[in-house]
């Protein structure tokens, strides 16, 4: 990101969430997994302000952004890693937070909101990070909440797109062929990402044999989605995101109710369904067949409030005028 909106000392970034077609858990343990941005977006705007202290407020809720009150955890540290690279802020400031991803839902709000602060922040800051910058400051600040993140969350907020991820090659964009469309349901059910992946890391710590063949698997149909993808082989996908939810049934981070919405979009008729993120609740993926898209959403609205269809790629940070 080259240039930002600065007018009268006002920054506004937004930054997209996320969804994970393959590998979600594994990546963490070095495997591949496939993630594209979605059409929902996290804005930060950073401005001075004439209050006696910098806050930081969202939704009528307002927050000390210095006091250490459990509140905005993610933004508050991005603000500590800023302070501690470039020094503290010269003036007082206000961060407003403006969120269309539900938080815990799975969709990475926590990583939207973290890239988009890390922008605004330390450009209302007077500094010019490159991405790669921005993803450091913004992944450190991840790992304060979640303990262990892989940092692919926070690279689909930088970069967007849909790419290939691995802990130590990083991200590797794929070009796809045709469009290319999920159905996004949340079921409702918010849970946290730091404790379901060390409930992982017990199921690994119990059977690491097993685990071991799962992460190889994971990284196998991950590359496999690579290939289906770059062909616009949508029904091999949707077999990959299939087989993709039974090793996360397996590691134990699917539950009842998200089995029966699986299996309920299966019965309808989908191409391929799974848990998108941690699991334990949060959202769901399907791959709707050619031309049913709509009729899909209409029908899974029925009885979900938030169900959306979001095409791919969609756009990384950005600056907002
Ligand atoms: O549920 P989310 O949006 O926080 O996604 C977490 C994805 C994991 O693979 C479970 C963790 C990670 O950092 O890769």
């Amino acid at each position: 990101m080259n240039s930002s909106a600065s007018n009268s000392n006002v920054f506004v970034a937004t930054a997209p969430g996320k969804i994970i077609l393959t590998g979600e858990h594994f990546v963490v343990h070095g495997s591949y997994a496939v993630a594209a941005a979605i059409n929902k977006r996290a804005r930060v705007t950073v401005s001075a302000s004439k209050k006696q202290e910098s806050q930081i407020v969202s939704e009528g809720m307002a927050s000390p952004a210095f006091e250490d009150d459990g509140q905005f955890v993610v933004v508050k540290s991005v603000l500590a890693g800023a302070c501690e690279e470039y020094g503290r802020p010269r003036s007082i400031f206000q961060v407003q937070i403006d969120s269309e991803i539900p938080q815990g839902s799975g969709l990475g709000s926590s990583a939207a909101i973290a890239v988009a602060a890390s922008a605004a922040l330390t450009s209302f800051m007077g500094k010019k990070l490159s991405n790669d910058q921005i993803w450091e400051l913004a992944t450190r600040a991840e790992k304060s909440v979640h303990g262990n993140p892989s940092g692919i969350d926070t690279r689909a907020s930088l970069s967007g797109g849909i790419f290939l991820f691995n802990r130590k090659s990083g991200a590797k964009p794929i070009v796809i062929r045709g469009g290319l469309q999920f159905l996004v349901v949340f079921s409702g059910k918010t849970r946290s990402t730091s404790e379901l992946i060390s409930r992982v890391g017990e199921s690994r710590n119990m059977r690491p044999a097993s685990f071991k063949h799962l992460a190889k698997a994971a990284s196998f149909l991950s590359l496999q989605a690579v290939d289906a993808l770059t062909n616009g082989d949508l029904p091999h996908l949707g077999c990959l995101m299939d087989l993709s939810q039974l090793s996360l049934s397996w590691i134990g981070v699917s539950s009842n109710e998200l089995d029966d919405l699986i299996e309920n979009l299966r019965t309808v008729g989908v191409l391929g369904a799974k848990i998108t993120g941690a699991g334990g609740g949060g959202s769901i993926i399907a791959l709707p067949k050619a031309n049913e898209s709509e009729s899909l959403l209409k029908k899974t609205s029925l009885d979900y409030v938030h169900a959306f269809l979001t095409s791919v790629p969609q756009e990384g940070l950005r600056w907002e005028k």
